[in-house]
């Protein structure tokens, strides 16, 4: 394990990581730690870093700054900053001091020093010769079931980031599905994969119809987690993930500008599968299911077209306008499925569904749609304080009459260019039979963007962290 924890520290470690909040400044641990004849000027604003040289023993301490209250959700990206900036030297020791910090910043530093860990380079010839560095954690014993909590959270992001960045070549429906099973096997929980003959007989249609101009087969990846006491029957939350591994927008193609970003097309499915992991590694009190519809949106001579008519899941007809609008057909299907077969007391569907969204909020949070106000104001305070926001977005009646198509029950594309992220959230609404407690996440701008570990834009691992603070607060 690359990283691990003790509860005292050792002689002479080469560096020393101490984090303070402002309102902790602590001059006189430094000026110990350091051996400085003076009191040093410390910068506690966040993400700031201060070094200081202990000549004798040869130690480097950095105190980095945690800046206020406001900048504690960030603070992750500072530890992880810190980390990742010293991962290409060689034979790195690190000391990190964490017996200060409340359980909040522990869980964050935690987590931000193992993703700071993440390497990004996998698939180059010497990419996993990069040395890893020597992380060490000094805590109080007292500490150490929120270091192991937090860490649980940091793995599964990051096998969640790791399956986002996963070039589409390699990443097929069945590699995902393959992914899911390795999962459920180590942490214990089931996973049950539907095929094309499967799907075919149950009259998946949808999924299908997008899938049907690629080699790489269409797959359902149903995951269930149940605690080992439970009594429920059905599921208290069942989970819904877009699992598109490439995206070339079909016949209605995509420009090729960036379109290599749609390898990140499955973020949705990837946090699904590592929420429901997550569960399981926490054994959370929460009865959960992920259901995954994947496929790739391939251009081909077998590819369904505009104009189309296909069947779906529940039996409604849908005429494809644009078959770069595959996502919301993919989860007419996956969240039909889940409340025919699982009947979830609540569900959320997670979405890198629309450019729409991306227009309307930026890249820092999700949009929100959903007619059930406890869960909009759950999953706002939720996110909000782990940096994983989500936004309310008007879901108004209104705007499902642009979804209604002359041929058939609804047509997957308003013949409006205006509200896209609502019309799609609309066109999925028609496939919930009504269910009181759903919230579709559309996580398009969130789930791939620019980060410290590339100069192209990598995996967030949204989604993960924020499901499973939700489903401890609900479980
Ligand atoms: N996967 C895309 C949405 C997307 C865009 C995700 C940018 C991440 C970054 C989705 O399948 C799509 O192509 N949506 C279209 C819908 C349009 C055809 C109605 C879009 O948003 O442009
Ligand atoms: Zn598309
Ligand atoms: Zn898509």
């Amino acid at each position: 394990m690359p990283l691990h924890f003790k509860t005292s520290g050792a002689k002479t470690p080469k560096n020393i990581l101490i984090a303070f909040e402002k309102n902790q400044e602590d001059k006189g641990y430094v000026q110990a730690l350091a051996g400085l004849a003076y009191e040093p000027t410390l910068s506690l604003n966040a993400k700031d870093t201060v070094t200081f040289f202990h000549h004798q023993q040869e130690q480097k301490i950095i105190v980095l700054g945690l800046g206020d209250e406001k900048d504690l959700p960030k603070s992750y990206h500072y530890f992880r900053s810190v980390v990742h900036q010293m991962r290409s030297k060689a034979a790195l020791v690190l000391e990190v001091h964490g017996s200060h910090l409340s359980e909040e910043y522990l869980t964050n530093a935690v987590i931000g020093l193992r993703q700071g860990l993440l390497n990004v380079g996998s698939y180059k010839t010497n990419g996993n010769k990069i040395t890893e560095p020597e992380l060490t954690l000094v805590i109080k014993k007292e500490q150490k079931s929120v270091v192991h909590k937090a860490l649980a959270i940091a793995e599964s992001q990051l096998s969640a980031m790791h399956l986002v960045d996963t070039p589409s070549n390699i990443k097929t429906p069945k590699y995902m599905a393959d992914f899911a099973i390795a999962s459920g096997k180590q942490y214990g929980y089931d996973v049950k994969i539907l095929d094309k003959k499967q799907l075919t007989k149950l009259k998946c249609d949808a999924l299908l119809a997008v899938g049907q101009g690629s080699v790489n087969e269409s797959v359902m990846i149903v995951m269930e987690y149940k605690p080992k006491k439970s009594k429920s029957k059905t599921p208290q939350l069942g989970l819904v993930g877009k699992g598109i591994s490439f995206d070339t927008g079909g016949i209605s193609i995509k420009p090729s500008a960036n379109m290599g970003y749609m390898k990140s097309d499955m973020a949705g499915a990837a946090a699904v599968i590592g929420a429901v992991e997550l569960a399981a590694r926490l054994q959370l009190d929460i009865h959960v299911v992920g259901i995954v519809p994947a496929a790739e949106n391939s251009v081909d001579a077998l590819s369904i077209r505009p104009g189309d008519v296909i069947g779906s899941y529940l039996g409604k007809t849908i005429e494809v306008i644009d078959t770069d609008a595959e996502g919301r057909l993919v989860l007419a299907d996956g969240l039909a499925y889940l409340i025919k077969n699982h009947q979830p007391d609540q569900i959320i569907d997670l979405a890198t569904l629309t450019g729409s969204v991306i227009a309307a909020l930026g890249y820092t949070t999700a949009g929100m749609f959903t007619q059930n106000d406890e869960m909009a104001s759950k999953l706002t305070q939720v996110g909000t304080k782990i940096n994983e926001r989500v936004w309310r977005m008007p879901f108004w009646e209104e705007y499902a009459t642009d979804m209604q198509s002359d041929i058939a029950d609804i047509k997957n594309l308003s013949a409006k260019p205006v509200a896209g992220s609502v019309t799609a959230a609309k066109f999925l609404e028609a496939f919930t039979s009504d269910h009181k407690n759903w919230v579709h996440l559309d996580i398009a701008g969130v789930a791939f963007s620019d980060t410290e570990y590339a100069k192209m834009r990598t995996a967030t691992g949204y989604g993960v962290r924020l499901l499973g603070a939700y489903m401890e607060q609900i479980s």
